[in-house]
């Protein structure tokens, strides 16, 4: 079984996947997507995948087009660095990407995701995966794209079962991936509203044939979820040490990358929307990092919450 980190623009950066790669569980890190603006990619998001900056991890780039030569070009990019796969987005549900037929909102148009695989299968320098959601407006959406899908060079398809006007409401629809697999030509993964370990067990024992999971905001709230899917178990106190190295070394390496202890607050603050999900009182635990003013104040507190707080309940029952 291989476990995954899903691509996130704003947390799955280079920092993130290298200090979780420290945590262990998770086999591949998804960089969030790349973009192509004026046939150039942005050097952000270059220094983002530089190998360098990436060794010892199994990374996979994404990319937002609906342009084959834009696909080409940072399929060539990448394949340079040394990559051997590109996914490429068509999940992303937000209004301002979707309306410009972009992520999401290509679903509607599978003669033009065709068209565009038409292109890139001869002449793209890595394996191509892609990463879907049912559709943009409708779930039915997904079997004309699975067709067209069928056709092409696909390494794996990886579903997030939603639509793209749903965002992220509602839950993810489970039942219709035997349906997915069957009529795929492609591996598929399954990607969506993982938390706990029994809930990627269940998904697995019914759907024998997924031997992929994607897993984000799971793991953004719990970076051990990767090791207890796999049958570890950390007592509360290793879990507190690793926790204290995971965010300690996360702030360590954002503080030095961001001027100003403002800008390092708010990045802080948006990691702890999620981090706080580890503490029995996850309400209070945000509440009290969001109001720090300082570097110092956000270490003290930070440190206070970590070593001493009440860990989440399934969690630390769970694991002894
Ligand atoms: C903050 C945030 C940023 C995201 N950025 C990307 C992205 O760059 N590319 C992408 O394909 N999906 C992106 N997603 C979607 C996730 O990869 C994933 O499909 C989604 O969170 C559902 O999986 P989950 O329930 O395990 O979180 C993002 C999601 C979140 C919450």
């Amino acid at each position: 079984m291989k476990l995954s980190l899903a691509p996130m623009q704003g947390f799955s950066d280079q920092i993130y996947r290298s200090t979780l790669s420290h945590i262990g569980g998770v086999d591949v890190f998804y960089a969030p997507y790349i973009r192509v603006e004026n046939g150039v990619i942005k050097p952000k998001s270059l220094a983002d995948i530089a190998p360098d900056a990436n060794s010892g991890m199994a990374v996979v780039p994404q990319v937002l087009t609906n342009n084959a030569d834009e696909l080409l070009l940072v399929a060539d990019m990448v394949a340079q660095l040394g990559y051997t796969e590109l996914n490429w987005n068509l999940g992303c549900p937000f209004p301002m990407v979707a309306k410009r037929r972009l992520g999401a909102g290509l679903l509607p148009y599978p003669e033009t995701i065709d068209s565009i695989l038409t292109e890139v299968d001869a002449r793209c320098k890595t394996g191509l995966s892609v990463k879907m959601r049912l559709g943009y407006l409708s779930p039915d959406e997904v079997w004309p794209v699975l067709d067209v899908l069928n056709r092409h060079n696909i390494k794996e398809i990886i579903v997030h079962p939603r639509i793209g006007k749903q965002m992220y409401n509602g839950v993810a629809d489970r039942s219709v991936l035997p349906e997915i697999v069957a009529k795929s030509a492609h591996p598929v993964a399954y990607n969506g509203d993982i938390c706990t370990a029994e809930q990627a067990q269940n998904l697995l024992a019914n759907n024998t044939s997924v031997t992929h999971l994607m897993i984000g905001r799971g793991l953004l709230c719990n970076p051990f979820l990767a090791l207890e899917i796999k049958g570890h178990t950390l007592n509360g106190y290793t879990r507190r040490s690793q926790m204290m190295n995971f965010v300690g070394s996360i702030a360590e390496r954002q503080l030095d990358r961001l001027q100003g202890a403002g800008h390092f607050l708010q990045k802080m603050t948006t990691y702890w929307e999620y981090w706080s999900q580890m503490f029995d009182d996850a309400h209070r635990a945000f509440k009290t990092v969001k109001k720090c003013r300082s570097i110092e104040e956000y270490t003290d507190k930070v440190q206070d919450i970590v070593l001493s707080w009440t860990l989440a309940v399934n969690r630390e029952t769970k694991n002894g």
